[in-house]
């Protein structure tokens, strides 16, 4: 695993260009969109590092499309990305879960352009409480053929052409895939580039842990109450349980260490709370890169589903292929 020593590290720009040169999938102008992606997460991390200092704390008042407070760091997040990607032409299109509708920024006119889609800020009720959140990203080809940014985007997670997310943790870490594997760089501060922290990430087949908002259980279909039981009954499972709250870090701890994450259907949200384009089909596409599993709907395939809207939701089951198979005894 390549680590940063004195003077020898590869950059997120680098390992672009290198995948690019073995991976026809991502033709030449797509580092230029990834740089657009990497410098607004930069910008990001310097807020999020700067909370409490700066007026990024709270509500800023209103309500996204989603029915949930819009808080100053959303805004901040989802703007930096539209700026940096508006600036990319081959960025035809994009679309945010803070955002009503997707937006045109170029017409298309190669086969060479791109939809980027985005949850800008994951986790955004953590920020108050220095709790890690992140900005979680998905990038389709935009089709020529087919009129509309509403139709064009509505495309299954298995089309993702690339995906990944950002997680402004104990430090701020990339983490992404372009169907080559699933690769790790760190944000060194003191040269602002990310660097190469872990190459063709494995997620372990099995670990210990369950990730679930449990004050829910009640509210939670019967067949997970019963999975949720026997996980933790020390003669069934026996797991231990971690949930912070924001799906990006649950994910990430998940991706190093193994275990499985349940957004089941509940009471208030009967379809799942997650959103299918902005949350699951990112972190399913990393997951499986990583030999993980990630169920939605029916037990079916995150990457299978066929939206019906950009701001579908999905219940979501995603983690160790083993956890998984364990929990789809109970809940298949
Ligand atoms: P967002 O901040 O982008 O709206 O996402 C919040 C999501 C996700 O990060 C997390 O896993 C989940 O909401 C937590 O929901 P509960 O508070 O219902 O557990
Ligand atoms: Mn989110
Ligand atoms: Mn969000």
């Amino acid at each position: 695993m390549p680590i940063k020593r004195d003077g020898e590290f590869v950059t997120f720009g680098q390992h672009i260009q290198q995948q690019q040169q073995n991976f026809p999938q991502a033709k030449g102008q797509f580092s230029w969109l990834m740089s657009g992606i990497t410098l607004a997460t930069k910008m990001i991390a310097a807020y999020v590092r700067r909370a409490g200092l700066i007026d990024v704390w709270g509500d800023e008042g209103s309500v996204n499309v989603q029915g949930e407070a819009v808080k100053k760091l959303d805004i901040i997040a989802n703007d930096a990305l539209k700026r940096t990607l508006g600036y990319r032409g081959n960025v035809g299109i994009i679309a945010s879960e803070e955002d009503n509708e997707p937006r045109v920024l170029q017409d298309v006119d190669s086969d060479d352009s791109y939809i980027v889609m985005f949850d800008p800020l994951d986790g955004s009720s953590n920020i108050d409480v220095n709790v890690s959140v992140g900005t979680i990203f998905t990038i389709f080809r935009n089709p020529p053929e087919i009129e509309g940014a509403e139709k064009s985007v509505l495309q299954p997670g298995i089309n993702q052409v690339a995906a990944g997310y950002v997680l402004y943790g104990s430090s701020t870490v990339l983490v992404y895939t372009c169907g080559n594997g699933v690769h790790q760089f760190t944000l060194d501060p003191q040269f602002g580039a990310y660097l190469l922290t872990r190459e063709d990430m494995k997620m372990p087949e099995h670990a210990g842990v369950y990730s679930v908002n449990e004050a829910y259980l009640h509210r939670f279909p019967p067949s997970y109450q019963r999975y949720l039981e026997w996980s933790k009954d020390p003669e069934g499972g026996g797991f231990s349980s971690r949930y912070v709250g924001s799906l990006v870090a649950d994910f990430h701890r998940i991706l190093v260490k193994g275990g499985i994450f349940l957004y089941p259907p509940t009471a208030a949200h009967s379809g799942g709370k997650l959103r299918l384009m902005y949350e699951c089909n990112p972190l399913a596409f990393v997951a499986e890169q990583a030999g993980g599993v990630a169920l939605g709907a029916g037990g079916k395939r995150v990457m299978e589903l066929e939206p019906q809207g950009i701001h579908d939701r999905t219940p979501l089951v995603i983690g160790s292929r083993k956890n998984v198979d364990e929990a789809m005894r109970f809940l298949g």
